[in-house]
């Protein structure tokens, strides 16, 4: 099964990639996990993302279409993946239906998590994420058992450097502009499900589920 994410930042791509990963088993491949990790451990790839990231402008193309291929050939993507924040242009959604068709695959289900850009500036402005291993919280809608403090590993948790409002308010700009046409793009594909975000997470969770039965 392989399922891509829409939605805008902070719609909760990752928290439900998250809930789909552990329920079928498969990998979720989140390239802005991906960035962030790599800008933790201040890699080539991460001082090149970073530049793009904190400006909430998109990593170029080229070098996240090439993370995503090399990415998805890896032994635990063989029953299947979510792609959390890939496509996110035309030209990367292009380049993901080719490399696919190469394999003899497609993509499945691309999944539209709706969330009106009103609520999502409130919504980043609560989000914490953990400095060391990236999980992620809200101080009201997902709060961690002791505050401040990551449930999974116990370190620091931050504001993501991005999700100060001016920077918000960019990355929904961009959005609109480069990532919203994926989902003419995956409608006429025949594998477009849109879902209300703004329900409780379980709500959402259980109607992706629906979805993907
Ligand atoms: P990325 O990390 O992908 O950021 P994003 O798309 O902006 O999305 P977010 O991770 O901010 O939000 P989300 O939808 O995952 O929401 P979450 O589940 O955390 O990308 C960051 C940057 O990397 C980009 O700006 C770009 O520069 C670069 N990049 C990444 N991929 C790229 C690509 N393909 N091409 C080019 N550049 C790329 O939820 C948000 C908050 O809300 C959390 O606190 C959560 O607890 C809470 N929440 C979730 N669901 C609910 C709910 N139902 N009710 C209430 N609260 C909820
Ligand atoms: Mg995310």
């Amino acid at each position: 099964m392989k399922i891509v994410m829409l939605g805008a930042p902070g719609a909760g791509k990752g928290t439900q990639a998250r809930l789909i990963s552990e329920k079928f088993g498969i990998p979720q491949i989140s390239t802005g996990d991906i960035f962030r990790a790599n800008i933790r451990e201040n890699t080539e790839l991460g001082q090149r993302a970073k530049s793009y990231m904190d400006k909430g402008l998109l990593v170029p193309d080229q070098v996240t279409c090439d993370l995503v291929v090399d990415r998805i050939k890896r032994d635990d993507c063989a029953n299947g993946y979510i792609l959390d924040g890939f496509p996110r242009t035309i030209p990367q959604a292009h380049a993901l239906t080719k490399a696919l068709e190469d394999q003899g695959s497609k993509i499945d289900y691309a999944i539209d998590v709706e969330v009106p850009d009103e609520d999502i500036v409130t919504r980043m402005s609560g989000r914490r994420v953990c400095s060391k291993c990236g999980a992620t919280f809200h101080i009201k809608y997902k709060k961690p058992a002791a505050e401040g403090i990551c449930d999974s590993c116990g370190s620091a948790l931050i504001l993501r450097e991005d999700d100060h409002p001016e920077t918000v308010q960019k990355r929904l700009d961009v959005y609109h502009s480069q990532t919203q046409p994926l989902i003419d793009y995956y409608h006429d594909l025949g594998v477009l499900h849109s879902v209300d975000g703004t329900k409780e997470m379980d709500q959402v969770f259980a109607d992706i589920c629906s979805a993907l039965e």
